[in-house]
C-alpha cells in the first residue's frame, strides 16, 4: 500500500470521528440493502463495511488513486460485518453526466455533502429504494419537494451515535422564510434554506 491511500481515510474519517458507521448500520439492520450507490463519496468507504455491493462515484483525482489501491479492499475485508466478499466499484466521473451502471438497480442512494445527488442519480435507484441524504448542500430539501420521494425517517446524532426517528415527520422541511420553495429556487442556493425543524440526516423512499 502506498502511504497516502489509507492515510486519507484515517485523516478524514477516523481521526475526525466522522465515519458514520452507526448510521449505515441502522439502515442495514432495518432495510434490505444489497446494492448501494454513493455519488460524491470521496474516499468514504464506510458503507462497504455494512453493505456488500457498493458503487462509489467521484471526480476527485485523490479518490481515483485511493480506489485503485488493492489495500483498500483488504481494509474493507477486515472491517466488514457480512460474510460474502465485498464488491467495491469506483467510477471516476462527474455524477451529473451519468456513469455506466444499470438504471433502477440500487437499493440505496447515499448523498452526503456532495450536491444534488438525489436528483442527478435518482434514475439509478429502484422504485422502493432508499435515499439517505443530509441537507448540507440542500439535497434533502430538494427530495422533500420531489414527488418521487417520500420521507421515511430522520436521524439524530450525538458525535458518532446516530438514532433513527419516525415521529412527526410532517414537521420537517417547513421553511423559515415565507417564500414558495421550488426546485429552481433551491438550485440557486448552495447551502439550502433554513427549516424550522432539522435533523442530521433524512431517509427517503423512492415511490415513483
Ligand atoms: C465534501 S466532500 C464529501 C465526501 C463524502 N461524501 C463525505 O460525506 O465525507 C464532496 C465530494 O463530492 C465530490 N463531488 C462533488 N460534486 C461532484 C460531481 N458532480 N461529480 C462527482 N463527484 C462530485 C467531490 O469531489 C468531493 O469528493
Amino acid at each position: 500500500m502506498t502511504k497516502s491511500a489509507l492515510d486519507l481515510y484515517r485523516k478524514y474519517f477516523q481521526e475526525r470521528q466522522f465515519e458514520r458507521l452507526n448510521l449505515f448500520q441502522i439502515i442495514a439492520d432495518r432495510f434490505k440493502v444489497q446494492r448501494a450507490l454513493y455519488a460524491g463519496s470521496f474516499v468514504h468507504v464506510t458503507p462497504s463495511f455494512v453493505f456488500p455491493d457498493v458503487v462509489y462515484v467521484d471526480n476527485d483525482k485523490q479518490a481515483k488513486q485511493f480506489f485503485s489501491e488493492p489495500e483498500i479492499l483488504k481494509f474493507i475485508a477486515e472491517r466488514k460485518i457480512y460474510s460474502q466478499e465485498a464488491k467495491v466499484t469506483f467510477h471516476f466521473a462527474d455524477y451529473r453526466n451519468g456513469f455506466d451502471e444499470m438504471i433502477d438497480s440500487f437499493d440505496l442512494l447515499i448523498s452526503q455533502y456532495a450536491g444534488f445527488v438525489g436528483q442527478y442519480c435518482k434514475r439509478y435507484l429502484r422504485t422502493g429504494g432508499l435515499l439517505l441524504a443530509n441537507n448540507s448542500h440542500g439535497d434533502a430539501g430538494m427530495a422533500a419537494i420531489d414527488d418521487a420521494y417520500q420521507l421515511l425517517a430522520v436521524f439524530y446524532a450525538k458525535n458518532e451515535d446516530y438514532r433513527i426517528s419516525v415521529n412527526n415527520l410532517d414537521e420537517y422541511f417547513v421553511p423559515k422564510p415565507q417564500v414558495e420553495i421550488t426546485k429552481e429556487y433551491l438550485e440557486k442556493l448552495p447551502k439550502g434554506i433554513g427549516y424550522k425543524k432539522t435533523a442530521s440526516g433524512y431517509l427517503f423512499q423512492k415511490v415513483q
